[in-house]
């Protein structure tokens, strides 16, 4: 989905995203590969959120799960880039080398799913990726999905992947809105057990019944 370049922006080549109706903002790999770039604020807190053993969906190079087992909670990373994986591992975090949407070990038993980073929206289909994520949970589980703080509404479009040598394919994504999440939680399946702000981004907290 994210393809060759997403890739290639994790080691290191300068990417941005465009989206079809012209808008273009920088991908933000530095956050998502930790170190100085990174978010601390938002992370130690989101992980502090985490109990029991936790799974996250479209984790990257897996610094979420990497920051859970250095605390000794049972966790691990999906993600579909082969690139990602291995960044994970070598940083200590388990992570397995798949699309979210295929058959995951625990399903119907994790204590807490993550989608950070804006992952409700992968594939343009939150409502797809919120119930695949109470799925996985189990009864009285709990779901923490970030949502885009600067959208209102779901934006729906497709997006790209380009850097100064390439373009990358078009994919589906959607930025969505908290105002948005009471009313996907409820298609979901998942109940609205809480929202935490956290500097300027904003977390969620679903209930699986
Ligand atoms: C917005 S980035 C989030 C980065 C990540 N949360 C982090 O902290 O580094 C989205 C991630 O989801 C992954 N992804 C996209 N579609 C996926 C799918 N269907 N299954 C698993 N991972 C997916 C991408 O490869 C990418 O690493």
């Amino acid at each position: 989905m994210f393809g060759q370049l997403y890739d290639r922006a994790l080691t290191g080549e300068r990417c941005w995203v465009r989206r079809d109706d012209g808008r273009v903002s920088r991908l933000p790999v530095h956050n998502w590969l930790g170190g100085r770039h990174a978010d601390d604020r938002f992370d130690t807190t989101i992980v502090d959120m985490c109990e029991g053993p936790t799974l996250d969906l479209g984790c990257g190079p897996g610094r979420l799960v990497s920051y859970l087992v250095q605390r000794g909670v049972p966790a691990l990373g999906v993600d579909l880039s082969a690139t990602a994986v291995r960044l994970a591992r070598s940083s200590g975090a388990p992570a397995l080398h798949r699309d979210l949407f295929e058959p995951l070990p625990g399903t119907g038993r994790w204590q807490t799913v993550l989608l950070a980073d804006g992952n409700v929206g992968l594939g343009g289909d939150p409502v797809r990726v919120l119930g695949r994520a109470a799925e996985l949970l189990r009864s009285g589980g709990r779901c923490l999905v970030e949502f885009d703080s600067a959208a209102i509404g779901i934006d729906v479009g497709w997006v790209r992947l380009e850097s100064a040598s390439t373009i990358g394919p078009w994919f589906k994504w959607a930025s969505v809105g908290i105002d948005s999440m009471p009313a996907l939680a409820a298609e979901a399946g998942l109940a609205v057990a809480g929202i935490r702000h956290i500097g300027t981004r904003v977390v969620a907290t679903l209930a699986a019944a």
